[in-house]
């Protein structure tokens, strides 16, 4: 079955650790869209959204120290962005725990993409020559 991504040197954002965390969202956007294309989409929404939401808070955290730590401009523009999808992902664990049927596969697989498409190819790309700038790499 075809990747729905698969990861080109281009999405880097130059920063290891950063790269290695966006593959880690990558491989989750892949397994739920894999699992959703043999109908067993609902059978890991749990564990999905388990991950997503340790994840984001994990990843958000690591990218606003390094901002913190090299004085990035962008610092309060990123961090609102990183709060609004704190928010986001908390309701949608919320709602899943409160009602599972309430949430469709297709909802999380949305939103890691806009996730992916969004944040890491647009927002994470402005950061990158910066972080590089200062020695992070
Ligand atoms: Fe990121």
């Amino acid at each position: 079955m075809a990747k729905l991504i698969a990861w080109t040197e281009e999405m880097s954002v130059g920063v290891a650790i950063l790269d290695e965390d966006h593959k880690r969202i990558m491989k989750m956007i892949n397994k739920l869209h894999a699992a959703m294309q043999e109908g067993k989409g609902r059978d890991i929404m749990a564990d999905i959204i388990h991950d997503l939401f340790v994840y984001i808070n994990l990843h958000f955290e690591t990218e606003e120290e390094m901002f913190e730590r090299t004085g990035y401009e962008g610092t309060s523009e990123q961090k609102a962005q990183h709060s609004a999808m704190k928010v986001k992902s908390l309701e949608l664990k919320q709602s899943y725990i409160a009602s599972p049927e309430s949430i469709a596969p297709i909802e999380i697989l949305l939103f890691l993409k806009d996730w992916w498409l969004g944040h890491i190819m647009h927002t994470d790309k402005k950061y990158a020559p910066f972080l590089n700038a200062h020695g992070i790499r």
